[in-house]
């Protein structure tokens, strides 16, 4: 589907691109001929993060921007230090996130405050400075919002913060892609479900009786793999998809439909077993 040139003249920069998901889909867009511009707190990881995109790179340049997505003014500069590094900047991925758990009865305000503000005033901070370049340039530009299963419509016990600022972002997702559609500005989100990787994991599921708990509500019956995620951000990305905008594209091996009613029903036996309990039903006429 994706060859060397796919994404091509392009700059993408992907906050919190120095690990986990961010860094997946840097790897898989320098592979696939984009500049790459990644940014985050930790410099260490940023470089070594610049190492490994290196070894994948066809043709992009990529750099590293020390820099936290909360302040618009630092943002402001790393997008000028972009455009002057690369020339343009086409693109833009809004993936740095904070999660934890908690009971929402013990979060401190500024448990709350911290998650919201990278989540949602970070996401805000990038997509406002960005989108303004654009509309200044007369150039086109695509954004991807990171976003999760819980933020369309059941939110997330123990994850307020989260859930609150990741519906917010996919509010602004929908509101921006009718509202910037006229300077061929397109907005689409994805939620991942669950993708194991290690900032998320030593944060979320605590144990193995949560990992096991959690195993269990995904029908595919396996975790996520990164390629995957970051197969679908290339396409939506790409010029493959300049129709689609205002979507949040849900991957997540079904997880997300683990409240059907009688799904619960898969839980009782092996499918063999259930099958030969359906027929007796079906025979004894009940
Ligand atoms: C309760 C906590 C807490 C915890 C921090 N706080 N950790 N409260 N339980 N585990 C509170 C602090 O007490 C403080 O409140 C406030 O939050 C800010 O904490 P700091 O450590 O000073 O802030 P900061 O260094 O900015 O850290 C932000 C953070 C941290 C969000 C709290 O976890 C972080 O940097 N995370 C980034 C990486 C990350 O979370 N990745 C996972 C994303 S996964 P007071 O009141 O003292 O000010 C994701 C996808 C979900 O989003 C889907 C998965 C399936």
């Amino acid at each position: 589907m994706f060859t060397a040139d796919t994404l091509e003249g392009q700059t993408i920069l992907i906050t919190g691109g120095g690990s986990g998901l961010g860094l997946a889909m840097a790897k898989k867009f320098a592979a696939l001929g984009s500049n790459v511009a990644i940014c985050g707190r930790t410099e260490d990881k940023l470089r070594r993060a610049v190492r490994e995109i290196e070894g994948e790179r066809k043709g992009g340049q990529v750099e590293y921007y020390v820099a936290d997505v909360r302040s618009y003014e630092r943002m402001e500069e790393v997008l000028n230090e972009i455009i002057s590094d690369f020339g343009t900047m086409t693109g833009l991925v809004n993936n740095a996130a904070g999660n934890f758990l908690s009971a929402s009865e013990d979060l401190s305000p500024g448990g709350f405050k911290a998650v919201v503000d990278i989540v949602l005033y970070g996401s805000f901070n990038c997509t406002h400075l960005f989108g303004n370049y654009l509309i200044d340039q007369g150039q086109e530009g695509s954004i991807l919002n990171m976003v999760t299963t819980y933020s369309e419509s059941t939110g997330s016990a123990f994850v307020l913060p989260s859930a609150c600022g990741k519906a917010g972002v996919l509010a602004m997702t929908r509101s921006l892609a009718y509202e910037w559609a006229t300077y061929g500005i397109r907005l689409n989100a994805i939620a991942p479900g669950p993708f194991p990787t290690k900032g998320a994991w030593k944060r979320l599921i605590p144990d193995e009786r949560a990992e096991e708990q959690f195993l269990s509500n995904i029908p595919a019956g396996r975790y996520g793999d990164k390629e995957e995620l970051a197969n679908l951000a290339t396409f939506l990305m790409s010029d493959m998809a300049p129709y689609i905008t205002g979507e949040c594209v849900v991957i997540d091996g079904g997880e997300r439909l683990s409240a059907g009613q009688f799904n619960f029903i898969d839980r009782l036996g092996s499918r063999e077993e259930l099958k030969n309990f359906f027929r007796g039903m079906r025979e004894k006429g009940s």
